[in-house]
């Protein structure tokens, strides 16, 4: 291992929230001991099934939520790798894998954004938000993205976003406004607020669990809101990405393409 980065669900493992979430992860303690996926660094061995990789060689991909990347070796299934190109540093190689994953799919294929698809992005300045913002200006999108401290408002600007809401200052479910697609990283308001901005036939992305404590967090809002797109007419979709070579490849070109 060369780098790695910590990501919401290691997060959440080690501070045991939501509390429900103990009964899998571990009741007094994470019963992984050690955590992380995203991983980013050199071959050491590989199995004898494996020919397109050796020892040597500089990989990045993941172990998504299987843990054990915050340590000196870790074992990856091959199909979960890939070859690091050396322009790319460990750093932003291992910063980039689940966040960008998810960004990936939640832009390209949940939400199929192209050339002028209105998208508004909750949690810009975040991981996931950052990728997102990039990866959907890329396919074309016009993109608004939600974040709140000046530092926060500088950065999502300066990554292309085209309008830049301060939560501090607005309440974004009382805009006129209207989006094809709303990737919600936050859910720090009912499901049903922020889904009255989609325009007709819009898709609404809620991406979060909430980690803010308590015996179940987040959960049930988010539960809500897959029970919204079940029940009624609003189109909601969840992100789960496949962590494959095809999607690493994909997110290896727009990494080395800037
Ligand atoms: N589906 C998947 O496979 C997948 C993969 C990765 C992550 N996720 C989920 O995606 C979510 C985001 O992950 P992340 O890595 O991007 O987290 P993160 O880096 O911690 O970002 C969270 C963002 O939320 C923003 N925020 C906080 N309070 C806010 C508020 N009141 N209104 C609007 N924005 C607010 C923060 O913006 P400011 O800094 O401006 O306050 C921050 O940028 C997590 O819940 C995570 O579990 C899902």
């Amino acid at each position: 291992m060369r780098a790695t980065s910590v990501n919401t669900p290691d997060w959440a493992t080690v501070t045991g929230v939501p509390y429900i979430g103990r009964l899998t992860s571990g009741l007094h303690r994470p019963k992984r001991a050690v955590r992380g996926s995203d991983v980013a660094g050199v071959v050491e061995a590989v199995g004898g099934q494996v020919s397109d990789l050796k020892p040597g060689d500089e990989v990045l991909g993941s172990t998504w939520l299987v843990a054990g990347a915050f340590a000196p070796y870790v074992a990856v299934p091959a199909a979960q790798l890939v070859k690091k190109p050396a322009g790319l540093t460990c750093t932003d190689a291992a910063a980039s894998v689940m966040t960008g994953l998810a960004a990936l799919v939640a832009m390209r294929d949940v939400a199929q954004v192209g050339a002028g698809t209105r998208v508004l992005i909750n949690g810009a300045s975040g991981g996931v938000g950052t990728m997102a913002v990039q990866i959907a200006k890329r396919l074309g999108a016009e993109v608004s993205g939600i974040c709140g401290t000046a530092r926060t408002i500088e950065l999502v600007r300066s990554l292309g976003t085209d309008h830049v809401i301060d939560y501090t200052k607005e309440d974004f479910t009382q805009s006129r406004q209207r989006f094809d697609v709303i990737l919600d990283n936050v859910l720090n308001h009912p499901s049903k607020a922020t889904a009255r901005l989609l325009a007709p036939g819009g898709v609404l992305i809620p991406n979060s669990l909430g980690y803010t404590g308590g015996l179940f967090a987040g959960l049930p809002r988010m539960a809500r809101a897959v029970l919204m797109g079940r029940l009624g007419s609003t189109t909601v979709k969840l992100v789960s990405p496949a962590v494959n070579r095809e999607n690493l490849n994909a997110l290896l070109a727009l990494l080395e393409s800037g």
